[in-house]
């Protein structure tokens, strides 16, 4: 059994060969990809990963290079236990803050439990909320791309399919910009900090626009200015607007917990202040759940009519239900987000900063999972089901995020400003930590977890060899092949292809290692190329290589 197949395999390598030789390179591309598929076992050829960590002088955080791709990730110091986690990738944008040099690149990423990079996206601005969601039914890639200043962004929220075709929404909301600074220009006016997918085909935004109100109620001048918060429910085939609503129409500007004058603002046309601070909307059948870090407190909206249905903390330190208790307590939070929904109540996680700025060290931010019973009752308080954060405290001021329910019940915590994603068990011990830069000098808004698969459509596997000198094999000339494919995760190997004299050959097959694999091969002279190997299938050539 096993000589039949060898036999047949040897007869459909030679016959390959043949046709090589007598219709030349492209023709036999796909000749070789067939008689190889179900026959043939390709000669293994010696791979490995390609490490090569740069670390400078203390001031930029350590970083990985590649010989055949430009991208150059940051080295992420990663602990984990033995503790199962969830399927897929890790998913956020390493990007630095406030100071330069400390990360070479900033970019979104998509990296391995360990430390590959698998996709980096490029583009000309700061970009932020970089993840999976459905578009039209399909896994897309989705991340908003634009300027920010103090807690503000003004940009594009772009999709990216299967093959990293980019699509732009087309948000054309009623937004007055903030001063984004000399040289800054926005792309676009929708703010970074939500873009929810509708199974409609539709995206909820927010924006902030600098519009005039009076503040003398809350200290401060009649003619004063407000960041409002706005959502926007957009088609993403017109970009019609389906829904709009303002904070500053329906809550009330005493509600906000922001001093008039902070970091933030001070109310001036210059500085406008940020009453409610939208950092997370949801929707749940015809409502939506509505985050604002300013108020302590999240809301639930109609849809429909726009008003408030209850509000959750904030107003009494309970809002719509009972007062909850000092230690239940959350502020200047993120990402509020329900889970388990039935008509008697829903659970809601948030990323609870419990510090800013101006009110830091107050107590270790944290993840919190609330029972909310409903309709709610001013006698009753929302409790707290689970309270998860690692044994190293850390102080969040602004930005991060939290998932109580990967798919396989593990959590996901990103520290924004604190450059740490954690991966808990369900039970909340630390099983993956993975920190890509120091503290306050690189951050990320959001992090996410998610299984991708993609092959890019508009390039190519890049290879690079270089010749090396193997003194116990003087007789033939080894080169090293550096091969990697930004962004294609479900290459398994790279058939190795070599020329001698004037007919390639196939030198068998490299496993895939990590982002970049080296593999070695005898090349007595001329040229190589590489195809990738999917499915036992090979789906495209890289550049050509002679030395
Ligand atoms: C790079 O990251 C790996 C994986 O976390 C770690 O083992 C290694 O020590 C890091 N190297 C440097 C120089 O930081
Ligand atoms: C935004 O603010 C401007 C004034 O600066 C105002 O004319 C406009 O109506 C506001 N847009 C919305 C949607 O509230
Ligand atoms: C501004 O609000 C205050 C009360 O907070 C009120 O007394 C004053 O008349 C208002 N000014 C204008 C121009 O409406
Ligand atoms: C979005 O626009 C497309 C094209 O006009 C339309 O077919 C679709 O029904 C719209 N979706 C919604 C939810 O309005
Ligand atoms: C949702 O309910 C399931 C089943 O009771 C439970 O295991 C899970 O922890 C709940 N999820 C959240 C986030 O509350
Ligand atoms: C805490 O706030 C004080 C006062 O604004 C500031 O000087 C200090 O740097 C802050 N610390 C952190 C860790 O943000």
């Amino acid at each position: 059994m096993i000589d039949l197949c060898a036999a047949r395999s040897v007869r459909i390598a030679t016959l390959t060969i043949l046709i090589f030789l007598t219709t030349g390179y492209l023709l036999s591309a796909s000749t070789l990809a067939f008689g190889w598929r179900n026959t043939f076992a390709p000669a293994r050829i010696e791979s490995w990963p390609y490490v090569e960590v740069v670390v400078h002088d203390g001031k930029e955080w350590p970083y990985r290079t590649f010989k055949s791709s430009a991208w150059m990730p940051p080295n992420m110091t990663i602990t984990r236990n033995e503790g199962a986690l969830a399927k897929g990738y890790y998913i956020f944008t390493a990007k630095n803050r406030r100071h330069s040099g400390v990360l070479v690149q900033s970019a979104p990423v998509i990296m391995t439990d360990d430390n590959e990079l698998v996709y980096a996206h490029d583009g000309p601005y700061g970009a932020n909320n970089f993840r999976v969601q459905e578009v039209n039914g399909k896994p897309h890639l989705t991340v908003w791309l634009g300027e920010s200043v103090t807690g503000h962004g003004y940009g594009q929220f772009y999709t990216i399919d299967e093959t990293y075709e980019v699509q732009t929404s087309l948000f054309s909301g009623n937004v007055a910009l903030q001063s984004l600074g000399a040289g800054k220009k926005a792309p676009g006016l929708s703010d970074f900090h939500e873009q929810e997918m509708t199974e409609r085909g539709t995206v909820y935004m927010v924006a902030y626009n600098n519009t005039q109100v009076n503040l003398t109620s809350i200290g401060g001048k009649e003619d004063g200015w407000l960041s409002d918060s706005l959502i926007y429910e957009v088609n993403m085939t017109t970009g019609e607007t389906l829904f709009t609503w303002s904070a500053k129409d329906h809550i009330p500007l005493e509600a906000s917990k922001l001093p008039i004058k902070s970091y933030m603002g001070d109310g001036s046309k210059g500085h406008p202040w940020d009453h409610f601070h939208i950092n997370s909307v949801q929707e749940i059948g015809e409502n939506l759940l509505i985050n604002s870090r300013h108020t302590f407190a999240m809301y639930l909206l109609s849809r429909k009519t726009g008003e408030v249905l209850w509000e959750l903390s904030g107003r009494g330190e309970g809002g719509d239900f009972g007062p909850l208790a000092e230690a239940d307590r959350f502020k200047w939070h993120h990402q509020a987000r329900a889970h388990n929904v039935t008509e008697d109540g829903m659970t809601i996680s948030i990323f609870d900063n419990h510090n800013m700025q101006e009110d830091n060290d107050t107590a270790p931010t944290r993840g919190l999972v609330l029972r909310v019973d409903l309709p709610p009752d001013a006698s009753k308080p929302p409790t707290v089901l689970s309270s998860v954060r690692g044994d190293e405290p850390f102080y969040v001021g602004s930005q991060g995020s939290y998932d109580p329910a990967l798919e396989n019940g593990n959590q996901l915590m990103c520290y924004g400003p604190v450059p740490v994603i954690q991966e808990f068990g369900p039970n909340g011990e630390v099983r993956w930590e993975g920190r890509f830069g120091r503290d306050d000098t690189v951050q990320s808004y959001r992090a996410f977890k998610s299984e991708w698969h993609a092959t890019p459509a508009d390039w190519d596997p890049r290879l690079h060899v270089e010749k090396i000198h193997d003194s116990a094999r003087q007789d033939e000339q080894q080169v090293e092949g550096y091969v990697s494919w930004n962004g294609a995760t479900d290459v398994t190997g790279w058939n190795v292809h070599v020329r001698r004299g004037g007919a390639w050959s196939n030198m068998g097959r490299a496993d895939r290692k990590g982002f970049e694999t080296v593999f070695r091969v005898a090349a007595p002279e001329g040229c190589v190329v590489v195809g990738a190997v999917m499915d036992g299938v090979e789906v495209r050539r890289s550049n050509e290589v002679c030395l």
